[in-house]
This record gives structure tokens, C-alpha cells and sequence, in this order.
């Protein structure tokens, strides 16, 4: 018994199999209820008692060496087969899909882009304000509708908490923090309390721009919201500046530029005028210069501000506002470009 056990250990030693199914052939042949080693087990009765020790722990061995063998062997196939080639290095490369920018951020940083050239640089500033910001410091008086609940939405009062309605708070900060010569842009998000409709929405995005230093005069405001204009919409576009009313500037005036849709001979886009309005602006008023801490017998300034929902529909002639915020990629994969 003991020689067969010591023979069939050193089998056991050598063993090695081409495969799985040679592999498994080897386990039936000495691990199954048939197999040599149960045999040995079977025959174990007839080895006399004072053996018994001895060889049982042999036997046991025999068992044990032979299950860990062909485990090891088995796992060795397993790895085997998990490094096998399955990519087929030939085939060609699949397209990597690019996203497209949203189109008011292609019209943001267009507009950025644009006024960076003449020297704007840019601030932002915290959707969630307080009064003084939005309105105190811009010169709104305390009974100006802006102020009503219907435009604007409070999240606090008393102190009143609000959220933004125009990115001209952003001045209130830069120009109680800096010192002037500040030339800058303000992009941003701001809040209304409006109906959403094709063409209002309670979100929306501005840009404003801020000029202060000495002798900044109206001539200046012109000249760069011509060369905006021209820019933005192409070299034959005109612009035309309404007076207006702002509590934060004075003069103020809206600017209309020729409808670039229908080259300013009149179509329902522009109402038939030929004109359409693309923002507000006007001389910084000299209280809001005060408000902030700047002398307003040596600066003055100029501001402005457009909503950039506006200029991107006259730029890709997008009808209804609500598609911006409607995330369909059959809409949005439409704008491509290198901004
Ligand atoms: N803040 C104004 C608005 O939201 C726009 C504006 C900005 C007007 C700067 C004048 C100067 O309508």
C-alpha cells in the first residue's frame, strides 16, 4: 500500500495536461468516486491497525497534493485563456464623438472674445444678492417697481435676499472693491418673476460691460458698441441709439442695430421697422459713482448691457427661448464652431 501510494505521489509530481479537457480526464482518473485515490481509500480497511497512522496520513497527502496540483493547473489555463488576444488590432478606429457647446455659450464667448480685443477683462458675481447691490447702490429709488415682487424674487426680506434680475449688481462690486481705470465685462445668469413663454423665460443671461476713468465721454460708448455691432453682426450693420431711462445711468439710451435678417428692409422679425433693440446703456450715473466710493468730479464712465438669449437669436435665428434650457441634443448639435 505504501509503495502505491509513494508511486502515485510521484505521478502526481509530473502531472501535466495540454488542456482543460485533459485536465479534466486526470481529475476523473484519481479524484473521482471511481478514481485511484478512492480506491486506495476503499482498500484502506485491510491495512493493519499498527499501519493505519502512517499510511492514512500518506494517504491524506496523496489526496491533498493531488487536488491542489490539478487546481494549480487549472487556474493556469484560466489566466492563460484571459490574455488571449480578442482585440483585432486591424480594424479601424471608431469616431470619437465630440459634444457641441451650448449656443449661448458659443454667443458669450463670441461676445467676450470680441471686446477682449479693445481691453475688457472679465468679473463675476454672485446670483443671490441683497438689495444694496441690485438696487441701493445702482440709484434705484426705494418705490421702483423693479423692487416689486412681481419682477424680482426674494428669497429673504428684511434683510431682503434676492436673486439677481440684472448683472449690473456686478458694478456695485467691482467698483466698490477697485479703482479705477476698470474696463470690464460681466457675463452672467439673472432672475425675473416671468410667465415662460416662446419669448421670456424666469432665467436668462446678460453680459454687461463698465468703463470707468478720466474722461470717458458718450462718443466713446458709441464708438464701441459700433465696432461691437460690426463684429458681432458683419461690417454693414448700422446701429442707432433711442434715449432711454435707467436709474443708474444718465443720459441712457437703448441701442437698435439694421435687422441683420432682413438687412434693414423691414420683415416680421423686426417688426417691419428694419431696426431691432439689442441692449441698454448709458453714461455711469455720478450717484452710483458716489454710491461706490469713486469721485465723480474726476471719473465718469459709460455701461451697458445685453441679454445674450437676444443676440443669439438674432445670430441663429432661434424662435422660441425655451429651447435653451430644453437640453434636446437634436437642437443642440446643430450649433458647432470654434468658440
Ligand atoms: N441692467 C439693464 C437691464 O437689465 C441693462 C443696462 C446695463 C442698461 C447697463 C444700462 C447700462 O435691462
Amino acid at each position: 500500500m505504501k509503495n502505491r501510494i509513494n508511486e502515485l505521489l510521484e505521478e502526481v509530481n509530473r502531472m501535466a495536461a495540454a488542456n482543460n479537457e485533459e485536465l479534466e480526464a486526470l481529475r476523473i482518473k484519481y479524484l473521482s468516486k471511481k478514481g485511484l485515490i478512492s480506491e486506495l481509500f476503499n482498500d484502506f480497511r485491510n491495512v493493519p491497525n499498527e499501519e493505519k497512522r502512517v499510511v492514512g496520513q500518506l494517504l491524506n497527502e496523496l489526496k491533498n497534493k493531488t487536488q491542489d496540483k490539478i487546481s494549480e493547473l487549472k487556474e493556469a489555463f484560466a489566466n492563460a485563456a484571459g490574455s488571449e488576444q480578442k482585440t483585432d488590432l486591424t480594424r479601424s478606429a471608431e469616431p470619437f464623438k465630440l459634444g457641441t457647446r451650448h449656443p449661448l455659450s458659443l454667443t458669450k464667448n463670441e461676445i467676450i472674445d470680441i471686446f477682449s480685443r479693445i481691453g475688457f477683462t472679465i468679473a463675476e458675481g454672485p446670483e443671490i444678492e441683497d438689495d444694496w447691490h441690485v438696487f441701493g447702490a445702482l440709484n434705484f429709488p426705494p418705490e421702483h417697481p423693479a423692487r416689486d415682487m412681481q419682477d424680482t424674487f426674494f428669497i429673504e426680506q428684511d434683510p431682503d435676499i434676492l436673486l439677481r434680475t440684472h448683472t449690473s449688481s456686478v458694478q456695485s462690486h467691482v467698483m466698490t472693491t477697485q479703482k479705477p481705470p476698470i474696463r470690464m465685462l460681466f457675463p452672467g445668469r439673472v432672475y425675473r418673476n416671468e410667465a415662460i413663454s416662446y419669448r421670456a423665460h424666469c432665467f436668462f443671461h446678460q453680459i454687461e460691460g463698465l468703463y470707468i476713468d478720466k474722461n470717458v465721454s458718450f462718443a466713446d460708448l458709441k464708438q464701441a458698441l459700433l465696432y461691437f455691432a460690426k463684429e458681432m453682426f458683419g461690417e454693414h450693420t448700422k446701429i442707432r441709439l433711442r434715449p432711454s431711462y435707467f436709474p443708474f445711468t444718465e443720459p441712457s439710451a437703448e441701442m437698435d442695430i439694421s435687422c441683420n435678417i432682413c438687412g434693414g428692409e423691414g420683415c416680421p422679425f423686426c417688426k417691419h421697422t428694419g431696426w431691432v433693440e439689442i441692449l441698454g446703456c448709458g453714461m455711469v450715473d455720478p450717484n452710483v459713482l458716489e454710491n461706490c466710493g469713486i469721485d465723480s468730479s474726476v471719473y465718469s464712465g459709460y455701461a451697458f448691457g445685453m441679454g445674450v438669449e437676444r443676440i443669439t437669436n438674432l445670430k441663429y435665428q432661434v424662435k422660441d427661448l425655451r429651447m435653451f434650457s430644453e437640453n434636446d441634443v437634436r437642437f443642440l448639435q446643430q450649433f458647432e464652431s470654434a468658440y
